[in-house]
């Protein structure tokens, strides 16, 4: 059930042209927090296309390659005025459509500046987080997942980049075995009777893991939103033995894993505690907004003294990135617990088969009257 090594690629290679990076480009992304914004356009890249972002003085969002037409200068340098982005070598003025508003130099006369574009793309903000478009007209609808638009709780997000094929990281959505080893405390090892499920819904995968501890069976219930994000809410207290290490305890998690190439991943977080008769019901991690897009280093792991074990927060991308860069899926040796991956996969080929059949693929939201506000529900309950 390995993929060949043409399978492979189709499903971990995004860039312009290829048939994953068509397909991935049918989706709105995650690029950055709209408060990453102190009056500076920002350099990003999504999908192997470098980027800059920025908001004008009329505080309209724009999208644009970063290469200045001219003569190649990063607009990510420029100067927001006059109702557009300013290069900073010679002054070309764009504004968000990419159109190129003033050309410093050239005569007044001269319609040189009206027969020359600036690739632009769509930019929409919701809930702090910017989202970018990069792919066909008509796009479709920026997704109002439930976390992003509810207004009954508290909000935080977190972003980072990570350095390996985004799809690594998106297989881990619906790889729920992990929890038991990879999030490991003392009392895991000894789970039995578990079950695991993968069944395909609406907007991608429902998931479960059932085990039974001394004191009953549970059920942890996530959602693979395709095709890169999941939605997970634990609530089982840390040292309750059916707990994992990355138990959350009463918020929500919204994750997005966008490639930034083949080999290097943004992880956008967002936590969400509602407020439950009247009160917050959880605590949820600090707020990064303000910091903006984090990094990591390739090959360092925290190791967290207390537990001998790898620290929290850097199992998951320890075990993904030391993958290798490009995971070469012809090699590995799948069981029954995978059965969820082998799934995700099949979707993605499918996804993209559809894109080249002119169909939209898998959860592309369309309908404006579905769209006032997605909501998933995740958790975690003691089942009979
Ligand atoms: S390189 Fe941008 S204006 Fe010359
Ligand atoms: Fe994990």
């Amino acid at each position: 059930m390995s993929l060949s090594v043409a399978e492979n690629e189709l499903i971990t290679h995004v860039g312009p042209g290829t048939p994953g990076g068509a397909m991935m480009r049918r989706y709105w992304h995650p690029i950055g927090f709209a408060s990453e914004f102190k009056g500076r356009p920002i350099r990003r890249r999504l999908l192997g296309e470098d980027l800059v972002l920025f908001r004008d003085d009329q505080g309209k969002l724009g999208l644009l390659t970063l290469r200045c037409p001219h003569r190649g200068t990063s607009l990510e340098f420029g100067h927001i005025e006059d109702g557009g982005l300013r290069c900073c070598y010679h002054g070309w003025l764009f504004n968000t459509e990419g159109n190129i508003l003033q050309m410093p130099g050239e005569p007044p006369e001269s319609t040189y500046k009206d027969r020359i574009k600036q690739k632009s793309y769509k930019l929409e903000e919701l809930g702090g987080i910017l989202f970018a478009y990069l792919g066909p007209e008509p796009a479709p609808l920026l997704p109002r997942w439930d976390v992003l638009v509810r207004q009954d709780g508290v909000r935080s997000m977190a972003a980072r980049v990570m350095h390996c094929n985004f799809l690594q990281a998106v297989e881990n959505s619906v790889d729920q075995h992990h929890f038991k080893w990879l999030h490991r405390t003392p009392k895991t090892r000894f789970w039995s009777e578990e079950k695991l499920t993968s069944d395909a819904f609406e907007f991608g995968i429902k998931a479960t893991f059932t085990r039974t501890v001394s004191v009953g069976s549970f059920m942890t219930k996530s959602f693979f939103l395709f095709p890169n994000m999941n939605k997970v809410g634990y609530h089982l207290n840390e040292d309750h033995p059916a707990a994992f290490a990355a138990t959350h305890e009463g918020y929500e998690a919204l994750r997005w894993r966008v490639p930034v190439d083949d080999t290097n991943t943004m992880h956008f977080t967002l936590y969400f505690a509602p407020i439950v008769d009247g009160k917050v019901s959880a605590k949820v991690p600090k707020d990064q907004q303000a910091e903006g897009l984090g990094d990591s280093v390739l090959g360092k792991y925290r190791w967290d003294e207390e537990t001998g074990w790898i620290a929290r927060g850097d199992q998951d991308r320890c075990a993904q990135e030391s993958q290798g860069a490009i995971f070469d899926r012809s090699g590995e040796h799948l069981g029954v617990s995978d059965e969820g991956v082998i799934l995700l996969r099949h979707m993605f080929k499918e996804s993209i088969q559809a894109v080249q059949n002119g169909a939209d693929p898998v959860g592309v939201v369309r309908d404006a009257g579905k769209n006032k506000m997605i909501t998933i529900v995740p958790g975690e309950i003691q089942v009979p």
